[in-house]
């Protein structure tokens, strides 16, 4: 386990940077997941943690000393790529055990290591093959085993399962996080894919053009986004954003200055008729065009007083096309955020 500090890190690539000012910490043994839109400066953030790109300015600290001067191989940490490359002539115990070998460990300390990580990664019975002779989940899961072998007190993934199909990533997913409570080892996970993010992470850190926007647990991140970019990046189906004379109704005191944004989740809002639960506001009137079937529930598709607006109910719900509901929300769970600076005001 090791305590990671990335401290107001900057790195340019020509003209452009890249990180503006990263800070960051990590206790020993977290599972941090750093998610953010492509090209936001995830991977090269890891690479200079990592060792493989230098910084500009600011310190990298483990367990408070700085290793930013360190060659890659003296900072015990191991690495996992989304394109990983297996060597083709060796088999899988070799794949794995290569990196240690290199090390001059010897060779029962190699198949001690070996055969302890391919029992958790369940793929003991594949040591003798050849990566050829393997599915991409199965390649997959030898190249995790390749950096766990290494035992290292840090280990630092980009992106591991984007070239796996959508059933396999969810059982790595999982996987993953069971490795993790075993070795309690400090990881950093990074990812563009939200829901891997919230699924996995203990804390997530949202990275936008080389900033950290918000920093928090998944929860926290997802009921307290700070501002508009986090409300709209997390979260699967998105948030409605409602704007406009709508929004001056609330019975918030922010609401009435300046322009706004309501934010509100489609699960956050009630279609129901009876009376007003306190934290209950009825925003006005709800034209159904459409629903479509997720199975236990449904998504209507609709117009709030001509702002499109989806909501998630109840698959047992029955409408019928074009009819007008009234609409409520969750006060509790509605978001306000400042038009120009897109900043949440009631948080
Ligand atoms: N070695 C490099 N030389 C020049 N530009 C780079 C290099 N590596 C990354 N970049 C640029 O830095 C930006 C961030 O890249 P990256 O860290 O890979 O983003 P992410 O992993 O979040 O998708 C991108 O615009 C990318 O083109
Ligand atoms: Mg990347």
């Amino acid at each position: 386990m090791a305590k990671i500090q990335i401290e107001n890190c900057t790195k340019s690539f020509g003209e452009l940077q890249i990180l503006k000012g990263i800070n960051l910490e990590i206790a020993s043994g977290e599972f941090l997941v750093l998610v953010g839109p492509s090209g936001c400066g995830k991977s090269t953030l890891l690479r200079t943690l990592a060792g493989l790109e230098t910084l500009d300015g600011g310190d990298l600290k483990v367990e408070g000393k700085s290793i930013a001067h360190l060659e890659p191989q003296d900072r015990d940490m191991a690495m996992v790529f989304q394109n990983y490359a297996l060597y083709p002539h060796m088999n899988v115990a070799e794949n794995m055990g290569f990196a240690l070998k290199l090390q001059k460990k010897s060779k029962s300390e190699i198949d001690k290591s070996v055969n302890e990580i391919a029992d958790l990664l369940q793929i003991s019975h594949l040591l003798d093959r050849k990566p050829k002779e393997l599915s991409g989940g199965q390649r997959q899961r030898v190249a995790l085993g390749r950096a766990l072998a290494r035992q290292t007190k840090i280990i630092l993934f980009d992106e591991p399962l984007s070239n796996l199909d959508a059933h396999l990533r969810g059982q790595m997913r999982v996987e993953i996080k069971r490795l993790h409570q075993r070795l309690k080892s400090t990881m950093i996970y990074v990812t563009h894919d939200q829901m891997e993010a919230t699924t996995m992470g203990d804390r997530i850190a949202v990275l936008k053009e080389g900033r950290i926007e918000q920093i928090g647990t998944p929860s926290e991140i997802y009921h307290q986004p700070k501002n508009l970019f986090i409300a709209s990046f997390i979260g699967s189906p998105e948030m409605n954003f409602i704007e406009g004379d709508l929004v001056k109704r609330l019975p918030w005191p922010e609401a009435q200055k300046g322009e706004n944004v309501l934010g509100v989740r489609p699960e956050s809002f009630k279609i129901s008729q009876g009376p007003l639960e306190p934290n209950e506001f009825e925003l006005g009137s709800y034209h159904i065009e459409l629903s479509e079937n997720l199975g236990g529930q449904q998504m209507l598709h609709g117009s709030l007083e001509g702002q499109s607006v989806r909501i998630l109910v109840d698959s047992t719900y029955n409408f019928s096309k074009d009819e007008k509901v009234k609409l409520k929300i969750d006060l509790t769970k509605s978001h306000l955020f400042d038009k120009s600076s897109g900043l949440n005001k009631r948080i």
